[in-house]
């Protein structure tokens, strides 16, 4: 299998004694076509040897932070730059919490901090570290920026104990690479598209200080707009109140009410474009379906034992305005674009779909992307994964198993810019 030819992945070991099972790891990844640059922490040769390495990729191994050969041949920077990814594997506690609080002090922390590419941590460690709230809190802090983390296996451990904490099969960290990978290809095949994402939910006041919001993280339109703009897109985001960090390279326009969700979407849409364009929307944001109609200005006080009536109103549907006045917006912009709605619903299975199909209809998309949400925090709503159905207007259904919103990112991109060779299309009943 070549499935990661033509692509470069910094191997990053620290200190474990698991250090062993990366010199198998870097093997694999060059048997499946990567070119791989090893880096190591002071601790990681202490358990094996940078030549190791250093025969097994073909490359030298960086391991000192300020080594006057290595920094005038690679450099932190130049690691960093080069790496389509990079895979710290095995992932101690004590890198695991320098790389959340941004620590530079060895060449493996540099380039962590150097690099704008997708990071998959492989940890490894003793179960009761692995369970520390301090490593699952610095865990939480690096998935919120972006990174992934393949899970340790159960087990038995070096230090003697049972239980979670040995470095999960080489298989599954090679399969997780390549997921990523395809999430993010190298090439830039959005350079010339603009791409416009909404994301996170909308906040409707009640009074100055109490609002009416939903459970939406931003997660999946943070995750489509980072694939978009690594792709080399024009990346414009409209994000709700999320608590995830501003992407970089992206133009972040930040909203709060529905109504201005959707002045500022439709501004957006209006700006002339080349004819050639062949944009995309991707309408991830959990946009409030009420607001009050009418908003105190002062804060509504509680009367003890009494009760309080609060009137709602329907706020317009965004995504099918769009729909209607995609005549006019294409020949104000100069080009078409295709909408990619999503479609949030409590039921599963065929209801969830022919509710998604209802939805693509009415609101005129040229694809909805259904998911099913619960109250659970590890729901597609609020959580990190995602299992979703991407259903086109021309019957088109692809299921996208459960994965990290990154992989799902990639793979609508992949899909509604049809570029995906496995696209094979069957008719849904309800389409038509
Ligand atoms: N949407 C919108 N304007 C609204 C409500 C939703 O543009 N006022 C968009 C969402 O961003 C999403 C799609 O419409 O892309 C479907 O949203 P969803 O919450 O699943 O459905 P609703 O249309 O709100 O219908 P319902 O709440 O009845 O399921």
């Amino acid at each position: 299998m070549n499935n990661l030819s033509g692509r470069t992945i910094g191997l990053l070991v620290t200190g474990s004694i698991a250090a062993y099972k990366s010199a198998e790891l870097c093997r694999e990844l060059k048997r499946r076509g990567a070119d791989v640059y090893v880096a190591m922490t002071p601790s990681a040769t202490e358990f094996i040897s940078p030549l190791t390495f250093q025969t097994l990729s073909g490359h030298p191994v960086t391991t000192k932070l300020f080594d006057e050969a290595s920094e005038a041949e690679i450099g932190h920077i130049a690691f960093a730059d080069r790496c389509d990814l990079l895979l710290v594997a095995p992932a101690t506690a004590d890198t695991i919490a320098k790389a959340a609080a941004g620590f530079a002090e060895n060449a493996v922390l540099a380039i962590l901090l150097a690099s704008t590419k997708p990071v998959l941590f492989a940890p490894a460690m003793n179960v009761n570290m692995w369970n520390h709230p301090a490593t699952q809190k610095n865990l939480v802090t690096l998935r919120e920026r972006g990174a992934a983390v393949v899970d340790p296996a159960n087990g038995e451990l070096a230090c003697g104990w049972v239980g979670e904490g040995r470095l999960a099969d080489l298989s599954a960290i090679v399969a997780h690479v390549e997921q990523l990978l395809t999430a993010f290809p190298s090439h830039g095949d959005l350079v010339g598209r603009r791409v416009i994402v909404t994301a996170g939910p909308t906040e409707e006041p009640i009074d100055p200080i109490r609002f009416i919001s939903n459970r939406s993280s931003g997660r999946m339109g943070y995750a489509i707009a980072k694939a978009a703009v690594a792709r080399g897109a024009e990346v414009t985001l409209i994000s709700g109140p999320v608590a995830l960090p501003p992407l970089p390279d992206v133009r972040m326009v930040f909203i709060r009410t529905a109504a201005e969700l959707q002045d500022t979407l439709r501004s957006e849409l209006e700006r002339p474009t080349n004819e050639n364009s062949k944009d995309i929307l991707f309408m991830a944001a959990a946009v409030g379906d009420f607001s009050l109609a009418t908003t105190s200005g002062a804060k509504v006080k509680a009367k003890k034992g009494g009760e309080i009536s609060l009137t709602l109103q329907v706020n317009d549907d965004i995504l099918a305005a769009i729909g209607r006045d995609r005549a006019r917006l294409r020949k104000q912009r100069g080009s078409d674009f295709q909408i990619v709605g999503f479609c949030a619903e409590t039921s599963s299975g065929d209801a969830l779909q022919e509710e998604a199909v209802r939805k693509l209809n009415s609101k005129q998309c040229d694809f909805i992307v259904a998911n099913q949400v619960t109250n659970d925090p590890t729901s597609a709503m609020g959580g990190e994964m995602s299992e979703v159905w991407l259903i086109g207007g021309d019957g088109f259904v692809k299921h996208l198993s459960r994965s990290g919103k990154d992989v799902i990112a990639g793979q609508l991109i992949d899909e509604v810019t049809s570029i995906s060779t496995s696209r094979k299309p069957r008719l849904l009943s309800a389409v038509k």
